[in-house]
């Protein structure tokens, strides 16, 4: 029997433990992953590409444990009344191969993007952030916006959506949430929101090479959480932001990064400037300006050196986001009463008979009853 977590349970295991903390208590965990990074099997993920959308298989392993997400991408969903992401994955154990886990992952990756995206914020952000312009109010938004209440000291959003449905929808679950120091204004454009703000999240959906933000609208001492551009030729930063002398960029896993992320841009527009990027790396230096999360949650490299310098967290969405993930939910799951198996997997007296298990011998169950 495998253990199954649908989306009811999955809202049950939330419920219980509140959804601030449970992002919270998720970070602590992708953290503890990310500090033993070498331990990891890492691959950018397989992605069949059509032209609505993406659906793409997110695998790595730590030897011990192997998992998989299977998840999409299909901005124009919406307008059919469907979700732009959906989800889900498999906890397995590397000594069997037997899967240990089926999991709901819609709701689990908004959860563990917004977990990653304060997880790196705590590092990159001024430590004095508190106001964060809020681009693209959709599904991921509210789980953005609570991770980063809770976890990074945000105490003012700005919200922009070309969609004012979207927005409103926003500040409507943020009120239930009853968070008296979180003040929320609307704004009435991408710029509008940016002004003044310490944090700017862009987690806006379009398949193409949007310009939700240009150079001008960048201030010193920013700090840029890019999470909607996540696949090829789906990008959310006009280029001149990735080569401003002043900033330091910090994706989750490099080679994935760089087919999918802000800093595919760069790869495109010329052999010569990807080259730089790349020969800069390559001493995995303080100065270098695109940087992994490993290297900066395991205190090798900083988040930030000083107050003026613009910090960008290209987020894509790492398998290891997701593996921590299932582990975390297969715990939570067996500690809380209620958990279900489903019989995913054979189980048989004799493991070479699996024909035996098919039944095809036994009378039916259905002729038994009506004979
Ligand atoms: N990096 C990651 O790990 C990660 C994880 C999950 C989702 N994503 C990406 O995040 C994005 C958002 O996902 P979602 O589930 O919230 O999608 P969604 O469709 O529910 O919401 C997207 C919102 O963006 C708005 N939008 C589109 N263009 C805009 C623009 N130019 N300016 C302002 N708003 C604009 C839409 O009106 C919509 O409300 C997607 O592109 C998705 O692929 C990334």
């Amino acid at each position: 029997m495998v253990d199954y977590i649908g989306t009811a349970r999955l809202q049950e295991l939330v419920q219980r433990k509140g959804c601030g903390r449970f992002i919270e208590e998720l970070a602590a965990e992708i953290e503890a992953d990310y500090r033993r990074w070498d331990d990891f099997e890492k691959s950018a993920r397989h992605a069949s590409h059509s032209s609505g959308g993406v659906i793409e298989l997110m695998p790595t392993s730590d030897g011990r444990l192997y998992s998989f997400k299977y998840v999409n991408g299909h901005p124009q969903n919406t307008a059919r009344n469907l979700l732009t992401v959906t989800a889900f994955g498999v906890l397995a154990d590397v000594a069997t191969g037997y899967p240990l886990l089926l999991s709901e992952m819609t709701f689990v990756t908004a959860l563990r993007t917004a977990a990653v995206s304060a997880l790196a914020a705590c590092r990159m952000a001024r430590p004095d952030s508190r106001v964060m312009a809020l681009i693209g109010n959709g599904a991921q938004s509210e789980f953005q916006a609570i991770a980063f209440h809770r976890m990074a000291g945000v105490r003012h959003l700005r919200l922009f959506d070309t969609d004012p449905l979207a927005t409103a929808k926003l500040v409507r679950n943020l009120a239930t949430l009853r968070l008296p120091d979180l003040k929320v204004t609307r704004c009435a454009s991408a710029a509008e929101a940016v002004r003044g703000a310490d944090i700017v999240t862009t987690v806006t959906a379009d398949k193409r090479n949007a310009t939700i933000l240009d150079a001008g609208m960048i201030e010193p001492g920013m700090h840029l959480n890019a999470v909607g551009g996540d696949c090829p030729g789906k990008t959310e930063l006009h280029a001149d932001i990735l080569r401003m002398k002043d900033i330091r960029i910090v994706v989750e896993f490099e080679p994935q990064a760089r087919i999918e992320g802000e800093i595919q841009q760069l790869e495109v527009q010329g052999l010569r400037e990807a080259q730089v990027l790349r020969e800069e790396q390559r001493p995995r230096e303080a100065s270098s300006r695109v940087i992994e999360l490993a290297d900066v949650l395991r205190g090798r490299l900083p988040g930030r050196v000083n107050e003026r310098e613009v910090t960008l967290f290209d987020s894509v969405g790492f398998a290891l986001n997701d593996f921590s993930s299932l582990r975390y939910l297969q715990r939570l799951n067996a500690e809380q009463p209620g958990g279900e198996q489903i019989d995913l997997i054979p189980d048989l007296e004799d493991p070479k008979d699996l024909f035996a298990g098919l039944g095809l011998g036994q009378v039916p169950v259905r002729r038994r009853r009506f004979a």
